[in-house]
């Protein structure tokens, strides 16, 4: 499914949670545009995933959740699944299926795209080439390794060509060369197909370097919304992150982040918190 480039996620007021505990709280963001990757960084509990699973229509949530003229909380599951694909942050370890079958599958129960049998498997093919592991089809899921069965979900995620894309670290367990073939081809399907894509990022140079936009979440909240050099300052990385940490441009311009040290508790403003680097 191709949307127009001016399709837009709108999220207004939208609190999600688990029992009586809220964990995102009347959440209200600018619209997501298609074509764009958004960051979504923030330490570990922030609330990324319960949002992320909000958002694919995973877990209940109040509030506003519109995809163009869609409003997705009124959306059946099948007809939200076809907009929206969630990568999950932990992937299922004893899938017997192959990771050929497993894309195929997915392709499959994907109602927005059922291209015939051939052009369904030349799709699977294409998609696992593309992200490196054509070699990988024929081997069962769950004798991969993390990195590979991580690789393979994405797979999963990308062959059905969904108006949204949520990945939910999808590069925590892969290595340099992965995480640029991830990211890049990312990136391609974003801008090929006018896709909004919300990652859930721990790497802040990553998110930096692929991700027009960065939003991160503490405790439930928005504390920074931005392109990466707005969002990502000395300041901010110290309130969310309770870190001393420097922010500079490297030689093409992009954001750089080094770790200096970190705030023992407090306000970060105060010097006197700072536990300064080891030198070594
Ligand atoms: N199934 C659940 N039941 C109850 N609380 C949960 C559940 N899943 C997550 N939480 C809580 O919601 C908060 C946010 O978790 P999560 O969204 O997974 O954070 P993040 O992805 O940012 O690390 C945490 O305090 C976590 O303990
Ligand atoms: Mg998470």
């Amino acid at each position: 499914m191709t949307i127009p480039p001016e399709t837009t996620l709108h999220l207004d007021a939208l609190s999600v949670g688990y029992g009586a505990r809220t964990v995102i709280d009347s959440l209200s963001l600018p619209p997501f545009r298609g074509g764009e990757i958004t960051a979504l960084i923030g330490p570990n509990a922030a609330g990324k995933t319960t949002l992320l699973r909000a958002l694919a229509g995973l877990h209940p949530a109040r509030g506003a959740l519109r995809l163009g003229d869609a409003d997705l909380l009124r959306l059946d599951g099948a007809a939200h699944a076809a907009r929206v694909s969630y990568m999950p942050q932990a992937l299922p370890q004893r899938v017997a299926l192959t990771v050929f079958e497993a894309t195929l599958s997915a392709l499959r129960a994907s109602p927005s795209a059922r291209p015939d049998a051939r052009a369904a498997q030349a799709l699977v093919g294409e998609t696992l080439d593309a992200l490196g592991i054509g070699a990988l089809a024929f081997r069962s899921l769950d004798q991969l390794s993390g990195g590979q069965r991580q690789l393979a979900s994405l797979a999963q995620s990308v062959v059905r060509r969904p108006s949204v894309l949520l990945l939910d670290e999808p590069t925590s367990a892969l290595d340099l060369n992965y995480q640029f073939r991830v990211m890049h081809l990312v990136q391609s399907i974003v801008r090929a197909r006018g896709i909004i894509a919300v990652v859930v990022l721990h790497d802040v140079a990553l998110a930096c370097r692929w991700c027009q936009r960065i939003v991160i979440l503490s405790d439930g909240q928005v504390v920074a919304d931005g392109p990466p050099a707005e969002a990502i300052t000395p300041d901010t990385l110290a309130r969310v992150y309770s870190v001393h940490a420097r922010v500079e441009a490297c030689s093409r311009g992009a954001v750089q982040v080094m770790v200096d040290g970190i705030l023992a508790d407090g306000p970060p403003s105060c010097s006197g918190d700072v536990m300064p680097p080891r030198s070594s």
